[in-house]
């Protein structure tokens, strides 16, 4: 084997698995299903353990590689990434290899491919995961710092990636550290001297995919105006004057971002009222937003049309009056319309994260709490199969357990079965930022994927500090991963000890602990415990990880230890049937 056929391989993996899982999505009767789940979670396995080892003959091997079979490997890896396969531990060790290796034998044109690749996939892996590491530019400045070599590089599609760099850091600055909006307009006035220089005007005066870039660039820039507060007054009067060469008469013929940076320009220099922004915007988007629906709803329509919701929510929160109400219905409706005609027929992480975007920005407009809730747990958990398996499952057995139980223990609140339930359905909310990764079956999780995992109660916080009325939540996600002692588990600032709701975290991590463990079908890489093993567990560590009240209530009582059984057993196995194929477990 070499470097090359270990990332082919990888690759077949990466589409049996995605395979597997689309069959689990799949009508069939229960029986038929049942055995198409332990088929997947049989093969997954397997999966598991081959790419496991890929992954260790990559790592070990890679230094060493060089010539031909460099040249192959750069070859998979590429073919990888353009059939949009992204794997970020697997490419990330490859492209640092190659980033070396092609620099020191001076190919400028496979440098430019590693670079690009290599800083598309850290954004992506790194800003997600942990979103308090610095991302810097080193990657793209790389990329630029190759400019006086333009000429030597021979295919067009990579001279491309020159504009799609200077793209890249002009419209992701914010995420980028040490790049402040001056900065970026210096960037962009580059982007702009490279392509009139003589080298690219030679080679590519005509090449559509790069003269689409420069314009893209240009117009991409405009969306500084959101940021204006913060903008010197040279970028905000760079803004308005570029905006200002798209205007006509007609709005409809005026770009869309050209449109949004004029009229932001305008409020902001106070020539028109928050009303008359959100008018402006509400007219532009409405003729469009009705043509969203006049035909099939693929990824591209629904990101633009989510782009439409996410500019109108942004205006909302701008300083001045308005009527806030009316836009917001309207935003919630065109929300709700798309939302009904995606309906969820398999995991599709791209649109789970955009919708998830939306719910968490639309937070802050929300007065129900019963609403909200019901909002966070449809959008967010209920499209994604197995959290929301999990989810129900913890509440199902919080809620038996809790049938069980000394009512007088517990916080006096109205509702407090109900806070219970709710309490479980959200523990894991955070995991909604991550379910490609919390849902990954067919590898070892990488480290920093761990730490990623680890942050989902801070996520699920992010989340829920958008509405106040979510505030009572807020121990049971933060807290429920902490030992019952307060000694270990994560996140470690966290002191559920002290914490008025003690007794109900106690219960969660129960519950919580119990569904995993017991879990056959949807964690193939632990090997599911009976529950008496899991007892036992409960027992042993009891005083210290687990409450000793919860885990003595279960050891002494035998027709609750029955019914946790059944509903570990059979019954976990009927919702997930339920929850694949009718999307929903109805009860
Ligand atoms: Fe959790
Ligand atoms: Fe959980």
């Amino acid at each position: 084997m070499n470097i090359s056929d270990a990332i082919n391989e990888y690759k077949k993996n990466i589409i049996e698995s995605e395979e597997l899982n689309d069959s689990l999505f799949t009508k069939k009767n229960k029986v038929e299903w049942i055995k198409a789940l332990h088929n997947r979670a049989k093969r997954l396995t397997e999966l598991y353990d081959r790419d496991s080892t890929l992954l260790d003959y990559v790592e070990k091997e890679i230094n060493r590689v060089e010539g031909k079979e460099m040249d192959d490997a750069f070859n998979a890896l590429y073919d990888l990434y353009l059939d949009g396969f992204d794997d970020a531990p697997l490419m990330i060790l490859v492209l640092k290899r190659m980033e070396e290796y092609y620099s020191k034998v001076k190919d400028y044109e496979k440098m430019i491919v590693s670079y690009s690749i290599h800083a598309y996939e850290s954004h992506e892996y790194i800003s997600r995961l942990d979103p308090t590491v610095p991302l810097n530019i080193d990657l793209y400045q790389a990329i630029l710092d190759l400019k006086d070599h333009y000429k030597e590089i021979e295919r067009p599609r990579v001279r491309w990636n020159f504009f799609v760099a200077y793209f890249n850091i002009i419209v992701a600055s914010e995420f980028l550290t040490g790049v402040s909006p001056d900065r970026v307009y210096q960037y962009l006035l580059d982007a702009e001297a490279l392509f009139e220089s003589s080298d690219v005007q030679e080679l590519d005066k005509d090449n559509q995919e790069i003269v689409d870039t420069i314009e893209e660039i240009r117009q991409g820039f405009l969306v500084y105006s959101e940021r204006y507060p913060i903008l010197s007054k040279k970028i905000q009067d760079a803004i308005y004057e570029r905006a200002l060469v798209y205007k006509k008469d007609n709005i409809y013929d005026i770009p869309k971002m050209p449109y949004l940076a004029i009229n932001r320009c305008l409020y902001e220099r106070g020539e028109i009222d928050k009303e008359e922004l959100l008018k402006r915007y509400y007219d532009y988007f409405l003729p469009k937003i009705n043509t969203y629906f006049d035909s099939e709803l693929n990824d591209d329509r629904i990101t633009k049309a989510f782009e439409v919701i996410g500019t109108m929510l942004k205006c909302l929160s701008l300083e001045g009056d308005a009527n806030v109400e009316f836009y917001f219905g309207v935003i919630k409706k065109f929300f709700r319309d798309i939302e009904e005609k995606t309906k969820v027929t398999r995991m599709t992480p791209y649109i789970n994260t955009i919708i998830a975007d939306y719910v968490i920005n639309a937070l802050p407009f929300e007065h129900d709490k019963e609403e909200i809730e019901q909002t966070l747990f449809d959008n967010l958990i209920r499209r994604q199969a197995p959290t929301y398996i999990h989810s129900v499952m913890v509440m199902k057995i919080a809620d038996l357990i809790y049938k069980y139980m000394d009512k007088s223990l517990l916080p006096k609140m109205d509702n407090i079965e109900e806070f219970i339930q709710n309490s479980a359905l959200l523990h894991d909310i955070g995991k909604s930022m991550i379910t490609d990764i919390v849902n990954m079956q067919r590898r070892r999780l990488s480290d920093f994927e761990f730490l990623g995992i680890k942050n989902h109660p801070t996520f699920g916080i992010d989340i829920i500090k958008k509405n106040d009325l979510l505030y009572e939540y807020h121990d049971i996600i933060i807290g429920h991963h902490k030992w019952y002692n307060g000694l270990g588990g994560y996140p470690s600032d966290f002191d559920n000890t002290k914490s008025k709701y003690k007794i109900i975290i106690d219960l969660i991590t129960i519950a919580d602990c119990m569904d995993a463990a017991t879990d056959s079908f949807g964690r193939n890489y632990k090997r599911p415990k009976s529950l008496s093993d899991v007892l036992e567990e409960f027992k042993s560590s009891s005083g210290i990880k687990y409450s000793p009240y919860f885990t003595n209530l279960i050891d002494q009582n035998e027709e609750l230890k029955k019914e946790l059984e059944e509903l570990t057993q059979e019954k976990r196995a009927d919702y997930m049937y339920k929850a694949y194929i009718k999307g929903k477990i109805g009860e």
